[in-house]
């Protein structure tokens, strides 16, 4: 049982200015904590819509512990299931993109449709009603073709979200996008090590270095008197492209100029 007290006593003994007490990335009770707080009931990136584009397109992940998965309907319809057969719980469908006609269990092949309704469950006994079973079903929203889950039943709002991403997101019509490559990388750490990792960029210069020849990592390089960002906003309010930055209380969204010798 999760001693919430300790959790709050733990953050209030952090220093302003400095990292979280060690607990937080190595305690299994704090995990446990993050997992029911954090991912349980927060909005997540899960993919974009260039993985999913036909009817049947799929896309599995795991929020947590939780397999999720996005389908795109026939009619075009993006929804979001849990990943798990409404018989006996099996992972549907395999972790990835790919896609099928219908969905099938592969313990003992219940078949969903793509709306996740039950289909088809063979040798069932006759009072057995399968209109009355469907995959049982996940927030899902898509800003400008970025794809977001949350599995809380009464999700945080997301419309501040939305209306700050939007005009940044929008014009580079990611639901038009085509899959080109993916790469995976699995970090063995504490997840939060590697928010923070991706929050700063002050080992970029020293761990990153070919990512220093397009991405501006000097800080002053971003600070808005700057005159590359002075003419780099000038350049979109001449497009009509917004720049931010814009944020909220648990997302922040901007554009900015990469290094004049990447820029094509
Ligand atoms: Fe899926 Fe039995 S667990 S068909």
């Amino acid at each position: 049982m999760l001693d919430l007290r300790r959790v709050f006593t733990l953050l209030e003994s952090r220093l302003p200015g400095h990292t979280l007490p060690q607990e937080f990335y190595n305690d299994p009770e704090i995990f446990e904590f993050d997992l029911e707080a954090i991912h349980s009931r927060s909005w997540i990136l899960v993919g974009v819509e260039a993985e999913l584009p036909s009817a049947g397109s799929y896309l599995a992940t795991t929020i947590g512990r939780s397999p999720v998965v996005v389908v795109r309907d026939n009619d075009g319809t993006l929804r979001g299931f849990h990943n798990s057969c409404r018989h006996r719980g099996a992972q549907i469908c395999e972790t990835g993109h790919g896609r099928k006609g219908r969905l099938v269990c592969p313990y003992h092949q219940w078949t969903y449709r793509l709306d996740g309704s039950l289909q088809g469950a063979a040798r069932m006994q006759a009072t057995f009603d399968p209109d009355a079973i469907r995959l049982q079903p996940v927030h899902l929203e898509n800003v400008a073709g970025s794809l977001y889950v949350c599995l809380a039943d009464e999700p945080p709002d997301f419309e501040e979200f939305r209306d700050g991403l939007t005009p940044l997101l929008a014009p580079h019509r990611l639901a038009d996008a085509k899959l080109a490559h993916e790469s995976t990388l699995v970090e063995r750490a504490n997840w939060k090590l590697v928010m923070e990792n991706a929050r700063e960029c002050y080992h970029c210069a020293a761990r990153h270095p070919g990512l220093s020849f397009p991405f501006p990592v000097r800080r002053g390089s971003r600070q808005p008197d700057s005159p590359v960002i002075q003419q780099f906003e000038a350049r979109m309010a001449a497009a009509g492209l917004a720049v931010g930055p814009v944020e909220g209380e648990w997302w922040q969204a901007s554009r900015f100029p990469l290094n004049e010798a990447a820029s094509p």
